[in-house]
C-alpha cells in the first residue's frame, strides 16, 4: 500500500471548488484585456488546452467529470498580448446529444440514459468525446481521447475536421491514446512524436507507434500481452518505452446488462503488485516484466537510463480513485481519498528487481517537465500540489520538485484558486533546465473567473496573471507550440 487516506483541515471551500465543474456553454474569442503584471515578451506561441466542458445534455447531468465533451481553449500569446478562443470539439456524439438535449450514450464512467438499466443493456458502444488532450504536431490538431481515434481540428479557428487516420495507419475505430510524448532526439537524430493504443480484451494488445515531423506514422510494433489493461500513461527513454499494468480486474457483466459504466466495472486489487512491461523501442522483441508495489498510476512524470537501469517518475495512489454510482461528483468528500504522491522506481534490467521511494509525499498531479530532458536524466518536476502536507486535497498550488532531493517549491494560488496542469514553455535564455515559464489555468472560486497564471520556473514566482471574463471549467491536458495561428 502507498498510502492512506489521512483526514486534514480543510483549507479550501468546497462549494467553492464545486462551482468550476459547471458547463461553459459559449464559444469566445477576444483579446485578454485584463492582465497583472506583464506577459513576457519572449512568450510566443499557442497553449491549447483540452477538457470536458459540457458536463450535461439537456437537463441530463453526466455521473462523472471525465464523460464530459471535449473543449479546446486556445490562448496565443504574441507581442505582448494573449488572446483566448474556445470551441467544442463537434464529435458525433456531441452534436447529437445537443440537438436532442438528452443522453443518447451510455459514458465510460457511468453516465447512462435516463430510464435506468433495461435502456442501457446491451449497448456497448462508445461515444468518443474526445476530451483529454490536444497536439499540435506535423501541421496538424487533434484533440485526443484515449479510446478512439484523434479528431483533427483547424488550429486558427478550433472548428472540427474531422478524425485522422494517419494515412489509413490507425485502422477504423482504432485508438490513439491521449499522452503523447514529443521524444526531443528520436531514433532519426529529429523530435518525434511516440503514442500507443490498447485494444482491451480477455489477453490485451499494445500497439506503439512514432510519428515523424511530419506527422506520419514511421515505426509501429505490437504485443499481446495477458491480462486486462488499464494504462492511461507510459514514459519513454532513447531505446524503451515502459508501461505500468495496474493491478486491477475487470467484470465486464454490469457493464454489458447496462448497470455500471466500463470504468465502474473495474476494481483494483491492493494486494497484487503493477507489472512493469518494459519494451525496446527498436525491434519486436518480447516485452521484459519486472514487478513492483506501485498502488494505481495515472501519470508518470518523466523516465530515463542510468547504470543499466530505468528510472521512472510516477504519481501512484494508494488505490484507484473512484466515483460512486449514483453519487454527484461535485459533492467528492477529499477526506476519505487517497492522495497522488511522487514516487521514483528504479528498474534493473539486469535482475528484474525493482528499487522504490517516495520523493513528495503530498497530494500532487498532472506532473510536467522541461520538453528537452524528456526520457533524459533530469532535475526538475512541474506539478498540481496540495496546499495540505498531507491527505488527499484540491490542487491548489504549483509544485517544483528537484527529483535528485525531493525538495520542493510551492506557488499557492490559493485559498480561491484551483489549479489545472502546469505547463512548461523554455525561454530559451541560456542553458538552464528552469530556464522558462509554467502556463496554468486557475479557477477562482470566490471571482468565478478563470485566469491564465504565468510564473517565472527558475524562481516559481508570479510574472503575470491573465483574467478571462468568465470561468473554463477543470480541464485534464495541455500543450503548448510555438506556432501563433491568428
Ligand atoms: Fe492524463
Amino acid at each position: 500500500m502507498i498510502a492512506t487516506p489521512t483526514p486534514v483541515q480543510p483549507s479550501y471551500d468546497r462549494a467553492a471548488w464545486a462551482k468550476g465543474y459547471r458547463t461553459l456553454s459559449q464559444e469566445r474569442s477576444y483579446w485578454i484585456d485584463e492582465v497583472e503584471g506583464e506577459i513576457p515578451a519572449g512568450l510566443t506561441g499557442t497553449l491549447f488546452r483540452n477538457g470536458p466542458g459540457k458536463l450535461e445534455a439537456g437537463n441530463e447531468p453526466v455521473q462523472h467529470p471525465f464523460d464530459g465533451d471535449g473543449m479546446i481553449c486556445a490562448i496565443t500569446f504574441k507581442d505582448g498580448r494573449a488572446h483566448f478562443k474556445n470551441r467544442y470539439v463537434e464529435t458525433e456524439g456531441y452534436v447529437a446529444e445537443k440537438k436532442a438535449e438528452k443522453i443518447l450514450y451510455r459514458g465510460v464512467f457511468g453516465t447512462a440514459r435516463s430510464g435506468g438499466w433495461l435502456k442501457n443493456a446491451f449497448d456497448t458502444k462508445l461515444k468518443n468525446i474526445a476530451n483529454t488532450q490536444v497536439i499540435y504536431w506535423g501541421g496538424k490538431l487533434m484533440a485526443l481521447w484515449e479510446a478512439a481515434e484523434p479528431h483533427r481540428l483547424d488550429p486558427a479557428t478550433l472548428e472540427t475536421l474531422g478524425l485522422e487516420n494517419f494515412d489509413g495507419k490507425l485502422k477504423k475505430g482504432g485508438a490513439f491514446a491521449a499522452h503523447p510524448w514529443i521524444d526531443p532526439k528520436g531514433p532519426d537524430g529529429e523530435p518525434c512524436l511516440v503514442n500507443f493504443s490498447i485494444e482491451a480484451g480477455l489477453s490485451f494488445t499494445l500497439n506503439l507507434y512514432e510519428l515523424n515531423l511530419k506527422g506520419e506514422i514511421v515505426r509501429q510494433q505490437d504485443h499481446v500481452l495477458p491480462g486486462f489493461a488499464f494504462i492511461h500513461d507510459f514514459a519513454i527513454t532513447p531505446n524503451y518505452y515502459i508501461f505500468f499494468q495496474n493491478p486491477v480486474k475487470f467484470n465486464p457483466l454490469p457493464f454489458v446488462l447496462g448497470a455500471k459504466g466500463a470504468g465502474e466495472c473495474i476494481d483494483f486489487e491492493p494486494e497484487k503488485s503493477t507489472r512493469m512491461l518494459v519494451i525496446a523501442r527498436s525491434g519486436q522483441s518480447k516485452p521484459q516484466v519486472l514487478e513492483a508495489k506501485a498502488g494505481f498510476v495515472f501519470h508518470h512524470a518523466n523516465a530515463f537510463e542510468r547504470d543499466g537501469k530505468i528510472v521512472v517518475d510516477s504519481i501512484c495512489y494508494g488505490k484507484l480513485p473512484t466515483v460512486e454510482p449514483g453519487s454527484d461528483f461535485r459533492s467528492t468528500d477529499f477526506a476519505t481519498l487517497m492522495p497522488g504522491q511522487l514516487w521514483r522506481f528504479e528498474l534493473d534490467l539486469n535482475t528484474n528487481q525493482v528499487d522504490r521511494k517516495m520523493l513528495v509525499s503530498r497530494c500532487c498531479e498532472f506532473p510536467v517537465v522541461h520538453p528537452d530532458y524528456v526520457g533524459q536524466e533530469y532535475q526538475y518536476a512541474y506539478m498540481g500540489a496540495g496546499l495540505a502536507t498531507e491527505g488527499n486535497v484540491p490542487l491548489q498550488a504549483i509544485a517544483k520538485i528537484d527529483v535528485t532531493t525531493g525538495t520542493e517549491v510551492l506557488h499557492s494560488c490559493g485559498p480561491d484558486g484551483f489549479i489545472n496542469e502546469p505547463i512548461f514553455v523554455p525561454s530559451g535564455v541560456g542553458d538552464r533546465e528552469d530556464a522558462g515559464w509554467l502556463l496554468t489555468m486557475v479557477y477562482d472560486g470566490v471571482r468565478d473567473r478563470s485566469s491564465i497564471v504565468i510564473l517565472d520556473a527558475q524562481t516559481m514566482t508570479q510574472v503575470s496573471r491573465l483574467w478571462l471574463t468568465h470561468h473554463v471549467p477543470y480541464g485534464l491536458h495541455g500543450t503548448f507550440t510555438p506556432e501563433v495561428f491568428i
